[in-house]
C-alpha cells in the first residue's frame, strides 16, 4: 500500500505545544484527503524537519501545512530536493517551490500577461520608500508585505501621514502596493485547482475593521459560483504557470481592480489552505490527483 506524507510543522501538528489557533485548517485539509483516499493508501502528518530516514519511507510527500518554511526557505527547498533525490514524489515539487516562494514570481506572471497589482519592489524598504509609494501610486493608503511570507505576517498598511511610517523597519526584502478597496467591499476570490482543473471557488472577507482575510484575524469565507469572466481570468493565470504540467494543487487568489478586472494577488503553490469545506468534491479530486502521481 502506498504511503503518503502530509508535510507539516510544529505550528500545525496535533499535540504540539506551539500549535497555532488556526491549525484547524491542518485538520480539515488532512481529513478531506484521508476521506478521499479511503483505504487505498496510508497517510501520516509529519514535520518536514523530521529525520530524513523517516521521510524517505514515504512514496509521496504532499506539501501540507509546513507554515514555517517562510523563515527557512533555503533549508525547506534543500529538504524537498533531498526527498526527490531519494525517489520520493514531492507535490508540489521543489522546482515549483523555488519559483513560488518569492513573490517576485508575480513579475514573471505579469510579463506573461497576467493582470497585476501595481507593485514597487525596493530591496529592503524603509520609511522613504513608503512615503514615495503614495505619490508613485497616487493613492492614500498602501500595503507593505514580505516577498517571502505567508499569513500576512510581517505585513503593514499605512495611510498618508501615519506616524508609524517614520519608525517602520524591516530586515526582509519586501514589496509595496496600493491598498485595494475591493478587499473590504467584495473580498478576495480564491480559485482552487486540483490537477489543473477548477475544483471550487470561494470568496474570503475580513472581519469588520480589518482588511486581512485570513482566519487568524477573524476572516471568513463562503463558496462562490464564479462569473464566467472571473473563472476565465483565473484559468488564464493557471495557463501562465511556467511548468511542464499542472501542479497537484494551486490556489489562485484574485482581487478586483477599479477597472472591474480581477488581478492576481497570489498564485499559491506551496502550502495554501485549500478550503475543503467550500468544495464538495475536493477530497476525491485531491485523492485522485495524488494517486495519478503515484501511478
Ligand atoms: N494591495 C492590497 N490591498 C488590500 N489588501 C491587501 C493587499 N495586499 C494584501 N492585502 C491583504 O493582506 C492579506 C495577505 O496578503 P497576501 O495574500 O498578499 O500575502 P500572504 O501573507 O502571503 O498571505 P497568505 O499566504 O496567507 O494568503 C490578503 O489576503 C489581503 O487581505
Ligand atoms: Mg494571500
Amino acid at each position: 500500500m502506498p504511503r503518503i506524507a502530509f508535510l507539516a510543522c510544529p505550528a500545525t501538528l496535533p499535540g504540539s505545544p506551539t500549535r497555532r489557533s488556526d491549525a484547524f485548517e491542518h485538520d480539515l485539509q488532512l481529513a478531506a484527503l484521508r476521506q478521499g483516499l479511503g483505504s487505498r493508501t496510508e497517510v501520516a502528518d509529519i514535520d518536514w524537519r523530521a529525520p530524513l530516514e523517516h521521510l524517505v519511507r514515504f512514496d509521496l510527500a504532499i506539501l501540507g501545512t509546513p507554515w514555517d518554511y517562510t523563515e527557512a526557505k533555503d533549508e525547506f527547498i534543500a529538504r524537498l530536493e533531498a526527498l526527490e533525490a531519494a525517489g520520493v514524489v514531492v507535490a508540489n515539487p521543489s522546482e515549483v517551490v523555488r519559483w513560488n516562494a518569492d513573490k517576485l514570481y508575480l513579475q514573471d506572471l505579469a510579463s506573461r500577461g497576467a493582470p497585476a497589482i501595481p507593485t514597487l519592489w525596493p530591496e529592503v524598504p524603509g520609511p522613504a520608500d513608503i512615503h514615495a509609494a503614495f505619490d508613485h501610486f497616487d493613492c492614500e493608503r498602501v500595503v507593505v508585505k514580505r516577498r517571502v511570507g505567508a499569513g500576512a505576517i510581517g505585513q503593514d498598511s499605512f495611510r498618508r501621514g501615519d506616524a508609524g511610517i517614520a519608525t517602520w523597519r524591516t530586515a526582509q526584502p519586501a514589496m509595496i502596493q496600493p491598498f485595494l478597496p475591493a478587499i473590504q467591499s467584495e473580498g478576495e476570490l480564491s480559485f482552487i485547482f486540483i490537477g489543473g482543473e477548477l475544483s471550487h471557488a470561494l470568496i474570503k472577507r475580513a472581519a469588520a475593521g480589518d482588511y486581512r482575510i485570513q482566519s487568524l484575524y477573524g476572516g471568513s469565507e463562503v463558496a462562490l459560483d464564479p462569473a464566467p469572466a472571473d473563472r476565465e481570468a483565473a484559468a488564464a493565470v493557471m495557463a501562465m504557470l511556467p511548468f511542464a504540467g499542472p501542479p497537484l494543487y494551486a490556489r489562485i487568489d484574485m482581487v478586483r481592480l477599479e477597472s472591474g478586472k480581477l488581478a492576481v494577488i497570489e498564485a499559491e503553490l506551496i502550502e495554501p489552505y485549500l478550503y475543503p469545506q467550500q468544495g464538495p468534491d475536493f477530497g476525491k479530486r485531491l485523492a485522485d490527483a495524488v494517486l495519478a502521481r503515484l501511478a
